[in-house]
This record gives structure tokens, sequence and C-alpha cells, in this order.
């Protein structure tokens, strides 16, 4: 498959989901610019590839992504595909509810895109082109048990996106939104509780890359978890509380 990108953007490229794609873009062909905080781990990969271009940033300072963007503008030309992909997750209970972790997860998960998506869209809309993808998750269909900090940021991503991708499509801006459910990373490393039908993070790079290049609004996978959490989401509230409750009460 011929990439339809000539450059792409990723932010949290250093780790799991973004470092994959932003592996799997490089080897089609497109030249990348790889975002995360940790300076370090970006430099070996951009070592590693000819495609790669470490630039460090934290998706929380909003000076720093503009920077970052200008920088990328300048030696890239224009960027044709972005992926915003940083994420932090804090499992939490309700009744350990921490308004730190629940306000950082809100700056990287959300407000980390909107610092994307702000200098974003005047290029890409003078262009007439483009393509932005925003990395939500399954777990912001629904609130649902140890996702205080985490779900309610994702729900805030996935309502970001049917905006834009509604508002953008006659500017030629294509919006997509990635909604994974549980992959092997470093993020999930640290859960202690079942993670049903789990995915390896190539699969799902792979699986992320067929979606995007066909354009394709909601990415999500694997099915079989897609089709539960759907089945929660369209369910009236007193059965998903019911059935949630059970959930919460483990
Ligand atoms: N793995 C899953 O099961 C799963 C499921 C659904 C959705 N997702 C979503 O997929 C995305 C990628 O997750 P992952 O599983 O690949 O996790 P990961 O391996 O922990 O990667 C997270 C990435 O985000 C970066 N990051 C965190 N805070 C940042 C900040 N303030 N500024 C810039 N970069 C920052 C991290 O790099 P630094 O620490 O170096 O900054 C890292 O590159 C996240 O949005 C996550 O919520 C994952």
């Amino acid at each position: 498959m011929t990439a339809p990108w000539r450059t792409a953007w990723i932010t949290g490229g250093s780790t799991g989901l973004g470092r994959e794609l932003a592996l799997r873009l490089a080897r089609e062909g497109v030249r990348v610019a790889v975002s995360a905080r940790s300076a370090e781990k970006l430099g070996e990969l951009a070592e590693s590839q000819p495609n790669l271009v470490a630039v460090p940033l934290d998706v929380t300072d909003r000076a720093a992504v503009a920077e970052a963007h200008r920088r990328i503008v300048g030696e890239f030309g224009s960027v044709d595909l972005a992926v915003l992909n940083a994420g932090v997750w804090h499992p939490m209970k309700a009744t350990e509810y921490d308004a730190d972790r629940a306000v950082q997860s809100m700056a990287v998960n959300y407000f980390g895109i909107v610092n994307a998506v702000d200098v974003l869209i005047p290029d890409m809309k003078s262009a007439g082109r483009g393509q932005i993808a925003l990395v939500g998750s399954v777990a912001g269909y629904r609130g649902l048990p140890m996702a205080a900090a985490y779900a309610p940021s994702k729900a805030a991503v996935i309502s970001l996106a049917e905006v834009l991708r509604l508002e953008l499509a006659s500017h030629g801006i294509v919006v997509s939104l990635v909604n994974p459910g549980f992959v092997e990373t470093p993020m999930t490393s640290v859960n202690e509780f079942p993670m049903p039908f789990i995915l390896k993070s190539d699969d799902a790079a792979a699986r992320i890359y067929r979606g995007l290049a066909r354009g394709k609004f909601e990415i999500a996978f694997p099915w079989q978890l897609v089709g539960l959490m759907k089945a929660l989401r369209v369910m009236p509230n007193a059965l998903f509380l019911r059935i949630a409750g059970r959930m919460a009460a483990h």
C-alpha cells in the first residue's frame, strides 16, 4: 500500500501505539515528526529510522506545541497527517478521588489535543487539505469503574472529533477518531484487572494505519470489545447502571 501522506506528526510517539505507528508510517516512506516528553527515547527512535525526526515537547504546554508545529512545517513544508495520541492513564476509584490526577488526565488527554488542533486547523484550512486523527478510547463511551480520571477525558475527545469531522470536511480536512480497546503497551502494563481481547501494539498500529489511509471516521477495535462497549452506550441507564454496578462491586 502506498501511503496517502508525505509527512506526519505523531504526539505520544516515544512508546506504545504512537511509536509503532510512527515506525509503520516511516517504513511506508512517510517523513514523521515524533513528539513526547522523553527526548532521549525520541532521539534513539529517530536514529533507528531515517524518516523519523524527534521533536520533543509536553503537549500541555500550548506555546511549545505551537513552536513544534512551526518547526515541523519549516522542515517538512506541511503536516499532511497529525495523530494526536499522547495520553496518560491513571486508574482511579471514585472513593479515592484525586483532583490532581483528574486534572492531569484532562490536561494531557484532552487539552493536549486542543493545543495541537489550534495550530493545525488554520494551516490545513488555508491549504485546503490535511488529516487529523484524535486518539480516544472505548473507555470514552460510558463511565466505568476505575476510570473517574480517564473516561471523562476520552469522552471529551470523542465529542470534539465529531464536531471537527462535521465542520472541517467542507474545508478538505479529514478528521478521524481512533478508539482502541486494550493494547499491550507500557500504559496497560500497570493493570491488574483482566483485559479482554487485548491486542499486540504492532497489530493495533496496523489497524490504525489502514483506517487512516481509508479516511475512516471512527477506527475502533477489536470488534468484540467495541461491540460490548457500544451496547453499553446505547443501553437505557437503568440497565447500564445495573450491569456496570456489578463490575464496580468486584
Ligand atoms: N494501550 C491501550 O490499551 C489503550 C487503549 C485505549 C486508548 N489508548 C490511548 O492510546 C494512546 C497511546 O497510549 P499507549 O497505550 O501507547 O500508552 P504509552 O505507551 O504510555 O504512550 C503514551 C505516550 O504519550 C506520551 N505522553 C504522555 N504525557 C505526555 C505529555 N504531557 N506530553 C507529550 N507526550 C506525553 C508518552 O511519552 P512521554 O512519557 O515521553 O511524554 C508516550 O509516548 C493514549 O492516548 C491512550 O489513552 C490506549
